[in-house]
Order: C-alpha cells, then structure tokens, then sequence
C-alpha cells in the first residue's frame, strides 16, 4: 500500500540527515503508530541514493538475547573470504556498493537498506565477546570513514533497539551501553554516519532518556498516532486504496471512527477493510468489544499485589492503586506522570496498556480504543 503523510517529521527527519552528524536520535511512539513505517518510506522514496547509505537493522527480526543474536541482526557474514584485514575488506565492499548501483537500489527497495556485510575473519570467532566487540565497531568505523571518502553519508537505522538490553558481554558489561558509547563516538565525536534508533518501548526510551551516558547525546522524535484531522484524511485515503472509492464514508462515520479508535494506522487500514463485508457499526462494536474483553480479563487477573521491576529492582504494586491509576483516565486522555509512582505505570505500560512519553512526562492509553476500553471495562465491573 502507498504512504500517506507524516509531512512534519518526513520533513525534520530530512533535515535532520542533509546536516552533519552530530547526535543520536530516537524515534519513540506508542505501539503501531507507524514509526518503522516512515524510516522505510524515508528510506526508500525520499533519501537521494546518490548521496546516502542507509542501512537498516531490524533487531524483532531476530529476537536478539545473545550476543550470537545481536551479530546475526547486524550482518550478513562473508564466510566465503579468507580476508582478516578490515580495510582491504572495506574497500572491496564500497566499491561493489558504488559499482552496482541499480543491484543496490533493488536491495534497498526491498530490504530497506544495504545489508551490512562482515567478513567471516573479523568476527575472531575464538576471542572473547569483549575482544570480539571492539574489532566490530573497528569494521564499522572503518565502513563508514571509506563510505565517507567517497563522499557519500551512511545512515544508519537501529530498529526495536531495545531487544540489546538484556545482553552482556562476557556476563558483566552490558552491550548496549558500550554500543550507545560506539554511537556517541560514530555521531558527537567524529561526525562520521547519521544514527537513528527506533523503538515502540517507551519503558526503554525513559531508561536512554536518563542514562548519564547519552545526555547531551540524544535528541526525540516522537511519532504518535494521527491526530483528528489526518485521521480523517487517511480514511479518505484508505476508502480509495483499498475500497476502490467503493465504499465512501461520511464525514460523521468517519469523525465515529476517530471518536473510538483514534488515529492508529493498524486500527485505521483494519476497519476499512473490514467494511469489504461489514456495516460501520459492526466492525467498531467488535473492535470496542475485543478490546474491553482484553482490559477486563487484565483486571480480573489482578492479584492483590503484583510484582514489577523497577530499574533493576523488584518491587510490589497494589492492585488498588492500578485501578486508582486506570480511573484517572475518566475525564481526561492524557495524565501527567506526577502523581503516579513509578511502580505502577511501569506495569500498565509493560502490559501495553499505556504508553509513558517521559520527555513530556505525560501517560496515555496505547490509543484511542483502549481509553474507551478501560473506561468500559471499570464501569461493568462496578470499579
Ligand atoms: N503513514 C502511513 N501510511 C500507510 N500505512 C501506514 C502508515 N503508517 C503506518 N502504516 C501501516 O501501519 C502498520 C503499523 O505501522 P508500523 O510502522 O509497523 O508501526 P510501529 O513501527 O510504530 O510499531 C504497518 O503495517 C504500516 O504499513
Ligand atoms: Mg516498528
């Protein structure tokens, strides 16, 4: 299906790559909102090919938990060449990028990016992790200076990052803060690729948010669902990608539709689809329905006292105090993380029923359906 809009941060990511390197930028968001979507769109419609190399990393993909992983998300490994040495190897690899440039163009339409060759050799498969890291970033730091000499900006794209965070080197250094510390070299220090890290974990981008390492280090992207007047635009959009124009909607249908799931992408192309074989009112009552049952089921299965780790520390939340939180939501979309411990929003937002945006220390359901979902679902259980 074709893109629509994100104009605005299209607009603010562009600008963001066409100046020097400078900082690590996060693009956050609550879940499906369509941030992997606009780096892809970027990627391939609106990046100069001429000028840019993107590569794309999409560590979901794997399901990173080891460090075998994480080299597995990042590469593909050359097993073919017996070359050990990195900048012979480099060599080699930009200037098959520079040589093929229709075979690059097809590989970035289809995959997003360039696939980030590594020669089997360089990854010293008998060393330690530790030692093993550091000869990866050397080849990455030399990819890029050899990609920069031919005039040319890698960017390079780190999706759902945070699937790093649970793994060590060696079992005591964690790989994502020496890979933050890499990137803070590659960005504020050298200058030499622009860096972008995506992540649907806003309990991820709070951690990077305060981590000492980055600050000064980061800038935020937020990429949130549509807002009212987009939404509708969408729809319009949709009705005549996937409808044929068909079917068209209303302006009041389409102001219901915004009404109860907002401006989610997913919920959005989902409804429209439906309607191939469903009236309006039926798919938005299974919608609300599906997702009351979900919360009310969450609420059942509430213990008395529940546990959650809090920045590397266990601690209790009080099911009364979930539920005091969830009330908050009567009469207002948005709360402010003041009065709310952290215990307890971070196991709403673990339970993806809310999503923390802790650069504007604000709390919100993952959208617009879930609010009316926890409303419901409080109400016809008397909470
Ligand atoms: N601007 C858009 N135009 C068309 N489809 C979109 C747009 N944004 C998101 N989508 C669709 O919505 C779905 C969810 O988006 P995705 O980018 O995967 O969300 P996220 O990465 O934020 O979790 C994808 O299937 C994508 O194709
Ligand atoms: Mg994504």
């Amino acid at each position: 299906m074709k893109f629509f809009n994100r104009e605005k941060e299209i607009k603010e990511i562009l600008s963001v790559i066409e100046s020097e390197p400078q900082l690590i930028y996060f693009v956050y968001g609550p879940i499906n909102s369509g941030k992997s979507a606009l780096i892809r769109e970027i990627i391939k419609n609106k990046l100069d090919k001429a000028k840019y190399v993107p590569f794309l990393i999409d560590f979901r993909q794997i399901g990173a938990g080891s460090f075998e992983d994480f080299i597995e998300a990042m590469f593909e490994v050359d097993y073919t060449t017996k070359i050990d040495d990195i900048k012979k190897y480099v060599k080699d690899f930009i200037n098959w990028i520079l040589e093929n440039t229709d075979t690059i163009s097809k590989l970035i339409s289809m995959y997003s990016g360039v696939p980030l060759q590594i020669p089997a050799p360089v990854l010293k498969l008998e060393e330690k992790e530790r030692r093993r890291i550091k000869n990866i970033y050397r080849y990455l730091k030399e990819l890029f200076i050899g990609i920069r000499e031919k005039r040319k900006m890698p960017v390079l794209i780190l999706d759902e990052l945070q699937m790093l965070k649970d793994i060590s080197l060696n079992g005591n250094r964690s790989l994502l803060k020496s890979f933050f510390q890499f990137l803070v070299a590659l960005t504020k220090v050298e200058h030499l690729a622009h860096v972008f890290c995506v992540s649907s974990d806003s309990l991820f981008i709070e951690y990077v948010y305060s981590a000492t390492e980055l600050e000064g280090r980061a800038k935020y992207i937020l990429v949130d669902d549509f807002e009212k007047k987009e939404t509708l635009e969408f729809i319009d959009f949709l009705t005549k990608e996937l409808l044929k124009g068909k079917i068209i909607l209303s302006k009041k249908e389409k102001e219901k539709i915004y009404e109860l799931v907002g401006g989610k992408p997913v919920y959005l192309i989902s409804i429209i689809n439906d309607l191939k074989t469903k009236s309006l009112d039926e798919v938005l009552s299974y919608l609300l329905q599906d997702e009351k049952a979900k919360i009310k089921m969450f609420l059942n299965l509430l213990e008395e006292e529940e546990k959650i780790e809090v920045k590397d520390k266990i601690k209790i939340v009080k099911k009364e105090e979930i539920i005091k939180t969830l009330k908050k939501f009567k009469d207002s979309f948005v709360i402010s993380i003041e009065n709310v411990k952290p215990e307890v929003y971070y196991y709403l937002v673990k339970k993806n029923i809310l999503f923390l945006d802790p650069i504007n220390e604000i709390l919100k359901p993952q959208s617009r359906l879930t609010y009316h979902a926890i409303n419901r679902a409080l109400k016809e259980l008397s909470l």
